[in-house]
């Protein structure tokens, strides 16, 4: 298999940073191709603990090409701070770190703008990261947005930014924001940029000449696919296309290149945000609450959702699942499992689900038995104690789809692969 995808199946959050740090190992390429910095993902190895949101987790092997696609918005001061830190970290950069520059510029504006929408949003508001991710994509396509390229030539990029910072400012004071200052921006970008000009690089050629060596490439996705502007719940989206398609777009490269396709999901459900979230737990089991590593917020806690990753497995094509976080739910005497929805009585799905429905929704749940020891530690499938295995394969049989690795920690060993 030459190229492997990586892709959360849930609402984010699944655990990819681990699953692509653990399987990058034996990936030429690793490459981002959707989303911007607000994902984040959270990587202990030997040479520390770190927390990214933009460069590809196989940054930590030597030997990886790590690829920023042209479907990224990208927040040029996090993508120094991160550098930043890597090189601090004494990882080597140099060629091996490439940005295409038909990526979006977040300006300061988009920022602004996300701020604002959600505040004038009141009770409806997204709960964005507000990172700038939604205006961002929304510019690129309404032809406003500003590309890394374009800051190449320094006329050419103030008369862009001068025309944005026209329109941004109208609606920007409109919705009470301060005024914007084109000098100010342009000069904080043009600095951005000379420090960032070494990374980028059109990926194009990259790519292709990686696909003709029958070099090892590995997609890695962000957000996850219930998060998805056309299948998550809109408008509890994010603002690009999260499914395993947007690769090709945002990459460029071929559908048909893409071998294999890997699901990641949780052993249960997390949500940051607002937005429905149908396994939604009413009481509070501390073992299972999670910081989100972007903005910090506590995640809201759900049990494991087969029909929404059901979907996920379907939309995307998964050929096997990346189960994490099982040993956090050691010590419950039964785990439930949501197998399905009814509304108002009659049993439905979540395709068939209207946004406006949602909050009428009710799951239907499996008790599973639960397992008390600690499985931290265990290395071999047929060790972990026999619940803990009727979960994994109850879940398989509900999602029929195999479970290839299971994950029982943080750390990369931490990690049960079944054969
Ligand atoms: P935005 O992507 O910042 O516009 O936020 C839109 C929605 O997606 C919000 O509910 C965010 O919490 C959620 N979101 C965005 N990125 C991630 C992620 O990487 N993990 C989990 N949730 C995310």
């Amino acid at each position: 298999m030459t190229v492997t995808l990586v892709i959360g199946t849930q609402w984010g959050d699944e655990g990819k940073g681990k699953a692509i740090d653990v399987l990058a190992s034996s990936y030429e390429y690793v490459a981002r191709y959707n989303g911007g910095n607000n994902a984040g993902h959270t990587v202990i190895n030997s040479q520390g603990t770190f927390k990214i949101h933009l460069v590809p987790s196989g940054i930590f092997y030597p030997n990886t090409v790590c690829l920023l696609g042209n479907g990224l918005v990208i927040d040029p001061s996090v993508m120094i701070e991160e550098i930043t830190a890597l090189q601090k970290a004494g990882i080597n950069l140099e060629n091996r770190l490439w940005i295409s520059p038909r990526a979006h510029f977040i300006m300061p504006y988009h920022k602004i703008l996300d701020e604002l929408y959600e505040k004038a949003k009141g009770q409806s508001a997204t709960g964005t990261t507000r990172r700038g991710i939604g205006p961002a994509f929304a510019d690129k396509a309404s032809y406003n947005g500003i590309r890394f390229g374009d800051a190449a030539d320094s006329s050419y990029f103030l008369d862009k930014l001068n025309t944005q910072v026209l329109l941004k400012n109208k609606i920007v004071q409109a919705l009470g924001g301060g005024l914007l200052d084109l000098q100010e921006i342009f000069k904080e970008y043009s600095s951005y940029y000379k420090i960032l000009k070494p990374y980028i690089k059109e990926c194009f050629p990259i790519v292709q000449e990686a696909l003709k060596l029958k070099k090892k490439i590995l997609l890695e996705q962000a957000q996850g696919t219930l998060l998805d502007p056309d299948f998550g719940i809109y408008p509890y989206v994010t603002g690009s296309t999260t499914l395993a398609t947007a690769a090709t777009a945002g990459l460029g490269i071929p559908p048909r290149s893409i071998d294999r396709i890997i699901g990641v999901a949780k052993a249960y459900t997390t949500r940051v945000g607002s937005g429905p979230l149908p396994s939604e737990m009413t009481q509070n089991i501390a073992a299972l609450q999670e910081k989100g590593a972007t903005t910090g917020r506590s995640r809201r806690i759900g049990w494991f959702d087969v029909e929404a990753v059901r979907l996920s497995i379907k939309l995307n094509g998964i050929d096997a699942l990346f189960l994490t976080k099982l040993d956090t739910l050691s010590s419950l005497d039964t785990v439930p499992i949501c197998t399905g929805y009814t509304l108002e009585g009659v049993k439905t799905s979540y395709i068939e689900t209207p946004s406006f429905q949602w909050d009428k929704i009710t799951p239907i749940y499996q008790n599973l038995p639960g397992w008390k020891e600690d499985i931290s530690q265990i290395r071999h499938y047929q060790e972990l104690p026999p619940q803990a295995r009727n979960y994994v394969e109850t879940l398989e049989k509900h999602l029929d789809c195999p479970i290839q690795w299971v994950s029982v920690g943080p750390s990369r060993e931490a990690l049960i692969e079944r054969k």
